[in-house]
């Protein structure tokens, strides 16, 4: 294991935000766990490759950098069976699949981030989520100290959710992901953009045309820094929808299977007249309003700010509260988003 202290975390999100943790601990081999010191008292987060979190303070709390690599492919009759380490880059999975003509995750190209971090938020695009092909999660335990095998059911998958940010929440670390790939395939194009593709394309072509659609919309954090979306899609009830397309009739929306309904926050940001929005060297992205981009600050507050700001515009136009899919990370630890809330006058 190695540990650094005083470490500017600037390239380690996404964000670009100059946070300063006291200690980071770089887990690169599965016996570092052993290694690892009681950290229950104290705050301390574990971070991926930091796509989709936000330092609020300039003090981090303690890190957890798991770096566990490596790839396993067990081909069966029927299937192939992927063992990740959690350390390794998505996207260089997804490529390493086609390359290897195992079909499925193509529709999940190009989303910033480590595969450890995948199940946790249940990563998802174009129609796809982790959770369709993911059979187990293996799970080192800080009580017990040994690792556990989660079985897909045992993860609680939900929308952008899963049990690592519940009951399992800084309990532990993902050491490894299984994955199952049919080696019967077919092509999902259900999702708008990609059903204007070839009758019968191959997997490649939808991987090539995903990266395509994603880089035409969303910024590229090397270049202008963002988390991807900020706000998780809101669902709504079958009522509020048919108040909503009396007034709105082209407001995007997606049935869900409990009969809800999913809107697109990208939408309804944008209708607020907030695309492009900018404020203190932060701002709503042009070309995809579900996205904030950091253009030259310093501080993830100023992010917050924005946010709240468009949360707000957003529930008086609409009625409609929005919640943040990134998490909020400040000197004490996790915090919740409403607890970073600064009472404003402008509602
Ligand atoms: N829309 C607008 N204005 C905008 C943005 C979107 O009108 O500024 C409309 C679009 O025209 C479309 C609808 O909203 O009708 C949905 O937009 P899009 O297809 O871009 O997808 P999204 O719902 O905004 C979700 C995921 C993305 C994922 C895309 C594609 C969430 C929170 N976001 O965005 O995930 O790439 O679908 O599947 O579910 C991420 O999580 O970081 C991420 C980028």
């Amino acid at each position: 294991m190695e540990l650094s202290k005083e470490v500017s975390l600037q390239s380690y999100n996404s964000f670009n935000i100059t946070a300063i943790s006291p200690t980071v601990y770089f887990l690169n081999e599965l016996t570092d766990l052993e290694q690892l010191p009681d950290l229950t008292s104290k705050p301390f987060y574990i971070l991926g490759e930091g796509s989709n979190t936000l330092f609020v303070d300039h003090l981090a709390p303690i890190i957890i950098k798991p770096n566990f690599k490596g790839v396993d492919i067990v081909e069966k009759n029927e299937s192939y069976i992927v063992t990740v380490a959690s350390g390794e880059n998505w996207h260089e999975l997804v490529n390493l699949c086609i390359e290897q003509e195992i079909y499925g995750l193509e529709n999940l190209a190009l989303i910033p981030g480590s595969v450890g971090a995948a199940p946790v938020q249940n990563i998802g695009a174009y129609g796809v989520d982790f959770s369709d092909f993911c059979v187990e999660v293996k799970w080192f335990d800080f009580i017990n100290k040994r690792v556990k095998t989660l079985s897909n059911q045992e993860c609680n998958f939900s929308y952008r959710n899963s049990i690592f940010k519940q009951a399992l929440y800084n309990k532990g670390i993902i050491t490894e992901v299984v994955l199952s790939f049919p080696k019967k395939w077919q092509a999902n194009l259900s999702y708008a953009g990609l059903n204007d593709l070839e009758i019968v394309p191959s997997a490649r072509q939808v991987m090539e045309k995903v990266i395509s659609l994603r880089s035409a919309k969303l910024p590229d954090p090397n270049v202008l820094a963002n988390a991807g979306s900020f706000f998780k899609n809101p669902i709504i009830n079958e009522n509020k929808l048919t108040d909503l397309l009396r007034v709105y009739p082209n407001i995007p929306s997606y049935r869900q299977q409990n009969g809800q309904v999913k809107i697109a926050a990208g939408w309804l940001i944008e209708q607020a007249g907030l695309k492009g929005y900018c404020s203190n060297g932060v701002g709503v992205h042009q070309n995809q309003a579900l996205v904030l981009v950091n253009y030259s600050s310093n501080d993830g507050k100023e992010i917050v700010n924005l946010a709240q700001y468009v949360q707000q515009q957003v529930l008086i136009k609409f009625d409609i509260l929005l919640s943040p899919e990134v998490r909020m990370v400040s000197a004490q630890g996790e915090k919740s988003f409403d607890s970073l809330l600064v009472k404003d006058e402008r509602v």
